[in-house]
């Protein structure tokens, strides 16, 4: 009997041994291993980091695991800490893909970001139904204490208010506003401070080139700190095209920001390169040209990027950057909003079903031009 158990024993050992060896074989990272690692060069700047996705965090796409954890230090989940996952149910949690994804980040002495506290995006059905006051106030208190205190000490930073503004300035007229008032975000920093005192406090938002918007957040950054509530940094989330904005548009976010004592923090890069007609900018999530899908006309890069046009996003991406490290006292971390580009949510967006190519590894995990652009201008930097 128990001779029969040893060789089992062997036979399983076998099988790990073997099973390990060929799909370490399978996994075709002997590029990305002899590919130079930008957090070599940036770690001094500012954080690097990258948005990961669900098949990264349960281990479904190794490929994207190994870059993320060779080159970068940061982390942020796309979609995995969103309300409508973590709690899809009144008061019933789901922590299995975010257990996971804070597990990522410990093992690899990463800085873990926590995306995203209030959105009123990819809320669950219960959220959008609630019309009184009270229960919002208690499910807005109860998600906020819950999920920062099971992350304390593990959750470096949190986007704790994402897109409360609209282009103008005023605040947008979410379900959180329009029951709980203007001071729900206050109200919001003020409770993941006292969840986890030592988090690091994000204000997060997209089109902040945009002076009036810039302003609101401006003067909600203000009147936050002049009350002694705990903001630590604006994300900035740099949803960008190859020629908008500009540089000095960017810059004077940097400026502007900064002057209020607070870290810059780019939270979402990525250049989409395909046509934009409507001048569209941002990352309004509800903005939808449905009647161009199809047309060829919006997808010239259906096979693949033309030569020109990759050199064109790896000018743009050197550009920022540069920019970047001239400000690096200001800047805390750039993120990238995803690995490579077949997994890019800008695929998607205004235009279902477009090829684009905004991240700086292909849809072969090959690292790109502009990868290579960024390693040379931080090898230059780190002399
Ligand atoms: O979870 C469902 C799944 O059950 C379903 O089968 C599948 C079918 O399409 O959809 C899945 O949901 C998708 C979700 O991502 C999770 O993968 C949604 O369709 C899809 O619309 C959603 O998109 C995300 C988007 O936020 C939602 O607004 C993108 O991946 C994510 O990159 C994007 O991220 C936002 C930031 O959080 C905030 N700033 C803007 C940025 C870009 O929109």
């Amino acid at each position: 009997m128990k001779k029969k158990s040893n060789n089992l024993n062997l036979i399983l050992i076998f099988c790990i041994v073997f099973c390990s060896f060929s799909f370490a074989n399978n996994l075709n990272t002997s590029f990305i291993d002899s590919t130079d690692s930008l957090k070599k060069y940036y770690i001094s700047l500012f954080n690097i980091g990258a948005a990961i996705n669900k098949d990264i965090i349960l281990g479904l796409d190794m490929e994207s695991k190994h870059i993320v954890e060779s080159q970068f230090n940061s982390i942020t989940p796309e979609n995995s800490l969103k309300w409508m996952f973590i709690q899809p149910s009144p008061n019933s949690f789901n922590f299995k893909a975010a257990d996971k994804y804070v597990n990522i980040g410990l093992i690899n002495n990463m800085h873990i970001v926590g995306h995203v506290l209030v959105w009123h995006s990819q809320l669950p059905d219960f959220m959008q139904k609630i019309e009184s006051k009270s229960e919002m106030n208690n499910h807005f208190e109860s998600h906020i204490n819950t999920v920062v205190s099971r992350y304390k000490g593990k959750i470096d930073a949190w986007d704790v208010v994402n897109e409360a503004f609209n282009d103008d300035g005023s605040l947008r007229e979410s379900i959180f506003y329009n029951l709980l008032g203007n001071n729900y975000i206050e109200k919001a920093f003020k409770l993941a401070h006292d969840a986890d005192p030592k988090a690091y406090l994000i204000y997060n938002d997209y089109n902040l080139y945009k002076t009036k918007k810039r302003g609101g957040v401006i003067r909600m950054v203000k009147g936050m700190k002049s009350k002694g509530i705990k903001i630590d940094g604006v994300g900035v989330q740099a949803h960008w095209s190859l020629n908008h904005p500009s540089l000095d548009e960017i810059e004077q976010i940097i400026l502007d920001i900064s002057k209020l004592g607070v870290d810059v923090l780019f939270t979402e890069l990525d250049i989409s390169v395909l046509p934009n007609p409507w001048e569209l900018v941002g990352a309004e999530v509800n903005q939808n040209f449905s009647k161009f899908e199809g047309d060829p006309k919006m997808n010239p890069y259906k096979e693949k990027l033309p030569k020109s046009i990759q050199n064109k996003l790896a000018k743009r991406y050197k550009d920022i950057f540069k920019l970047f490290i001239k400000h690096s006292d200001k800047i805390s971390r750039v993120t990238f909003w995803g690995v490579m580009d077949k997994h890019s949510w800008l695929n998607d967006w205004p235009i279902k079903g477009r090829i684009n190519y905004p991240l700086l590894f292909d849809r072969k995990y090959q690292a790109k031009k502009a990868h290579k652009a960024l390693i040379e201008l931080g090898s230059i930097n780190n002399d």
